[in-house]
C-alpha cells in the first residue's frame, strides 16, 4: 500500500515519561506504516527544555502560529521535586501556559466515549466538551486579609486623570477582601475560538455567567460573547447549530439532564471546576483529549491526562505497563484530520477516521488497558498492556485500510 503524502508539517511536541513512550510506539506502530508523515520536531522533554533554556517551548509555539497544527505530548510542569531529579536551572514554567499564551488560545476537552463505558449521568449519550476561558479572574486575583474596622475601597486611576472608586465593604471586624480583573481582548479571543470550535465540530455553543449578580464584570462576558456571535451567525445557521446563553446554575441543571453532544463555554474557575466534573462522570481521565484553539484558527492537539509518573517508574524497572494511550492517539488523529482539512488532502482525514474506528474497535471487542477494564460493562474485557493494545490497534487499522 502506498503511503499517504503530506504537504505542510504538522507541529511535533515530544514530552515526557511513560507518555514519550507512548509517543514513539504509537508513531512507529499507527502512523509510519500507513502516512509519508511530515513534521517539524520539537523535543520539549524536561531535559531539552533546560538544556535550551525553554527556547525550544517558545520556538515549538511559534511554529503552531506559522503552520497552523500542532500534536503535542505531556510534558513536566517541574516543581520542586523535578528540580532535584532533573538537576534543573530554572524551574521552568508549564509548557502549556507558555504555548496558551503565545498562541492566545482556548482549550477544549472532550471525553471518547464508548458504548461500554457507561457515564454516571445515564441520559448523557454524546461527549460534552468544555471550553475554559484560560485567563484572569480569581486566578490573577489579589487577596487581603483585614484584621479589624474599616473601609475596603476599588479604586481604578486612570492615564488620563479619570479616577473611579466604589466602596467595597464598611468592615466593623475582621475578613477577607479580593480583587480581580479580566480584559476584553482575552474575552474576544475566548468568544472567537469557542465559536470557531463550534462551527468546527457542528456542535451548539452553551455559555453560561452569574449576569444577574456580577452586572458589570459578568454582563461584560455575556455582551462580549452577543457580539462576537454577529459575525458566526450566518454560518451557525447555516450548519443548523445554536449559541445558547444561560445562567450558570441554570446550565449546571440542564447539563445534567441534557443527552450531550455541545460544547459548553465556561469562565476560568467554572471551567476548571466542571471540567473534573465531567471527565470523572465520563469515565477516565486516560479518555480526555484537549485542543487548544487560538482565535485566528491554529490548532494544537494533545490528551489531557500528564505523563503517568507511576507507570514510568515501573517502565524504567523493566515491568510492563497497561498505560491507557488513547487520548495521545486521538490527538494525533484530530492534528492529521485538522491538516488533511486545511490542506485538502481527503486520504489523510479518511486516515484519521479509520485509525480511530480500529480503536473503537479494539475496544469494542474487550480488548482494554487496566485502567478501562473496571469501568466496562456488558462485555467481558480482556486488559492487556500497551503494546498489546497498540498491536491489536494495528491489526484493525490495517483491515479497515485493505
Ligand atoms: N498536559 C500536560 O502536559 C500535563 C497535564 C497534567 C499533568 N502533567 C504532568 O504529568 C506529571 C504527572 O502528573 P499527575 O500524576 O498529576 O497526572 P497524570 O495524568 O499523569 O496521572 C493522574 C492519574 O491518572 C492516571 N492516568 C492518567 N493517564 C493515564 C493513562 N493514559 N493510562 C492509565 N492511567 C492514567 C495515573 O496513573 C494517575 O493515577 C506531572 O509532572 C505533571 O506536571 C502534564
Amino acid at each position: 500500500m502506498e503511503k499517504i503524502k503530506m504537504t505542510t508539517p504538522l507541529v511535533e511536541m515530544d514530552g515526557d515519561e511513560m507518555t514519550r513512550i507512548l509517543w514513539k510506539m504509537i508513531k512507529d506502530e499507527l502512523l509510519l506504516p500507513f502516512v509519508d508523515l511530515k513534521t517539524e520536531y520539537y523535543d520539549l522533554g524536561l531535559v531539552k527544555r533546560d538544556e535550551t533554556g525553554d527556547k525550544i517551548t517558545v520556538e515549538a509555539a511559534e511554529a503552531c502560529k506559522k503552520y497552523g497544527v500542532g500534536v503535542k505530548c505531556a510534558t513536566i510542569t517541574p516543581n520542586v521535586q523535578r528540580m532535584s531529579e532533573y538537576k534543573l536551572h530554572e524551574m521552568w514554567k508549564s509548557p502549556n501556559g507558555t504555548i496558551r499564551s503565545i498562541l492566545d488560545g482556548t482549550v477544549f476537552r472532550t471525553p471518547i466515549v464508548i458504548p461500554t463505558i457507561k457515564p454516571v449521568v445515564k441520559n448523557w449519550e454524546q461527549p460534552i466538551t468544555i471550553a475554559r476561558h484560560a485567563y484572569g479572574d480569581v486566578y490573577k486575583g489579589v487577596e487581603l486579609r483585614v484584621e479589624e474596622a474599616g473601609t475596603a475601597r476599588l479604586v481604578f486611576d486612570g492615564e488620563s486623570g479619570k479616577h473611579d472608586e466604589v466602596v467595597i465593604h464598611n468592615f466593623k471586624g475582621a475578613g477577607v477582601l479580593q480583587g480581580m480583573h479580566n480584559l476584553d481582548k482575552s474575552i474576544r479571543s475566548f468568544a472567537h475560538s469557542c465559536f470557531k470550535f463550534a462551527i468546527d465540530s457542528k456542535q451548539d455553543l452553551w455559555f453560561s455567567t452569574k449576569d444577574t449578580i456580577s452586572k458589570k464584570y459578568d454582563g461584560q462576558f455575556k455582551a462580549i460573547f452577543e457580539e462576537v456571535f454577529q459575525d458566526y451567525k450566518a454560518e451557525f445557521e447555516r450548519l443548523g447549530i445554536t449559541y445558547f446563553y444561560t445562567l450558570i446554575d441554570d446550565a449546571v441543571a440542564r447539563v445534567i439532564r441534557s443527552k450531550g453532544g455541545f460544547i459548553w463555554a465556561c469562565k476560568n474557575y467554572d471551567g476548571d471546576v466542571m471540567s473534573d466534573m465531567i471527565s470523572t462522570a465520563f469515565g477516565s481521565l486516560a479518555m480526555m483529549t484537549s485542543v487548544l484553539v487560538s482565535p485566528d484558527g491554529n490548532y494544537e492537539y494533545e490528551a489531557a491526562h500528564g505523563t503517568v509518573t507511576r507507570h514510568y517508574y515501573k517502565h524504567l524497572a523493566g515491568e510492563e505497563t497497561s498505560t491507557n494511550p488513547m487520548a495521545t492517539i486521538f490527538a494525533w488523529s484530530g492534528a492529521l484530520r485538522k491538516r488533511g482539512e486545511k490542506d485538502g488532502i481527503k486520504e489523510l482525514m479518511n486516515f484519521a477516521d479509520q485509525l480511530e474506528g480500529a480503536c473503537f474497535d479494539t475496544l469494542g471487542e474487550g480488548i482494554a488497558t487496566k485502567d478501562l477494564v473496571n469501568l466496562m460493562e456488558g462485555i467481558t474485557p480482556k486488559a492487556v498492556n500497551s503494546a498489546d493494545f497498540i498491536a491489536a490497534i494495528r491489526q484493525r487499522l490495517e483491515k479497515r485500510l485493505a
